[in-house]
């Protein structure tokens, strides 16, 4: 067995500080807005899990059936190593393991994620499980560090769980180029995309009976307590989802209950939000197939298959660079 490398980029560069100016800055906005990288600490990572198991949240279900029917076919061009953008717990990412592994070409995981201690609990996990791979894990932003992405071999780049669709469009119109000079022509893209439907179903998904999305809305303030020094009240903060018609996506807010006052240290004011004003906190996007075919085609990627359920909830694209 061999010990899992891990690459830190975070640490290694001033990302941490530029996180920092940016979340001040986008705090500073009108409207005032947060980056989805502030959710996902260790508690944010156990909360989205939780997400995940949730009755109302069909996206990583769909997913995983999908993964489960397809995965001999997405792995069947000769894969050998599995990047995985966004890796988060790599529960799924066994699917596309055991499918190298039956294909006999299983050499290789790249985990890539921000959470470094997410990411380092999944690569320990998969490298006891899969003895003779080798787990080459990478803690970096996917806005900055895909450069660093280890090269070699066929690579499946996986973008699973819909994550694409938590960055904003200007977020996609440079992240989809990055992706491309990132990969060779022989790599291939495995993106996973929640397709529109009916807006009750899409709001349920992102406001559950129980409250978990709410607490991991909340979360967020607390990350950005702690690491900004700001002195948020996340219990005075309502977690609201609504569906935009016209930029067809989910749209989380957290909006305070009563008026409050919040100080962020290296900002020249406080925050301050009247009762039913706040935060937005995160998008999350919905596509067909078609847009996001065009979408990839136009920033170099060429779509190969495409893999959808019954219900059509959720669609998983297979694609490769094209030059
Ligand atoms: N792929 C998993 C997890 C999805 S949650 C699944 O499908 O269930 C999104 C993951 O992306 C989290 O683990 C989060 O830490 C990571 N993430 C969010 N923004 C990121 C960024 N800018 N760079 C790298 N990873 C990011
Ligand atoms: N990318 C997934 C989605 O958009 C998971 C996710 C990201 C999510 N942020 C979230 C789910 C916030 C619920 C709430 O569905």
């Amino acid at each position: 067995m061999t010990a899992p490398v891990i690459d830190v980029h975070l640490d290694a560069d001033d990302g941490q500080v530029r996180r920092a100016q940016r979340a001040r800055r986008t705090l500073a906005a009108d409207p005032p807005f947060v980056d989805p990288v502030w959710f996902y600490d260790e508690h944010g990572s156990r909360l989205f899990d939780a997400i995940t198991r949730l009755p109302e949240y069909y996206p990583t279900r769909t997913e995983r059936s999908l993964l489960e029917a397809h995965a001999d076919e997405i792995v069947a061009w000769g894969a050998d190593a599995l990047v995985e953008l966004g890796s988060g717990t790599s529960t799924k990412t066994t699917l596309l393991l055991d499918a190298m592994a039956r294909a006999g070409t299983l050499r290789r995981y790249i985990p890539f994620d921000v959470s470094e201690e997410t990411l380092r609990d999944a690569a320990h996990r998969l490298t006891d499980r899969y003895p003779s791979l080798a787990v080459h894990g990478v803690v970096g932003d996917f806005h900055q560090h895909l450069p660093t992405i280890p090269d070699g071999g066929s690579r499946l780049v996986a973008f699973l769980g819909s994550t694409i669709g938590n960055l904003a469009p200007s977020e996609r119109r440079r992240f989809l180029p990055d992706l491309d000079c990132a990969m060779e022509h022989h790599d291939r893209l495995l993106l996973g995309i929640d397709l529109e439907k009916d807006p009750d179903r899409l709001v349920a998904a992102y406001d559950d009976a129980s409250g978990v999305t709410a607490e991991f809305n909340r979360n967020a303030l607390r990350v950005l307590n702690r690491e900004l020094g700001a002195d948020f009240d996340p219990d005075a903060f309502d977690h609201v989802a609504l569906w935009d018609p016209h930029q067809r996506w989910i749209e989380m807010r957290l909006l305070a209950h009563t008026s409050q006052v919040v100080t962020v240290p290296g900002l020249s004011e406080p925050l301050r939000f009247g009762a039913g004003e706040g935060l937005r906190t995160e998008i999350s996007a919905k596509f067909t197939v078609d847009g996001m075919t065009k979408e990839l085609w136009t920033h170099g990627f060429v779509v190969d298959e495409v893999f959808v359920d019954a219900a059509q909830d959720f669609a998983l694209l297979l694609a490769h660079p094209y030059c």
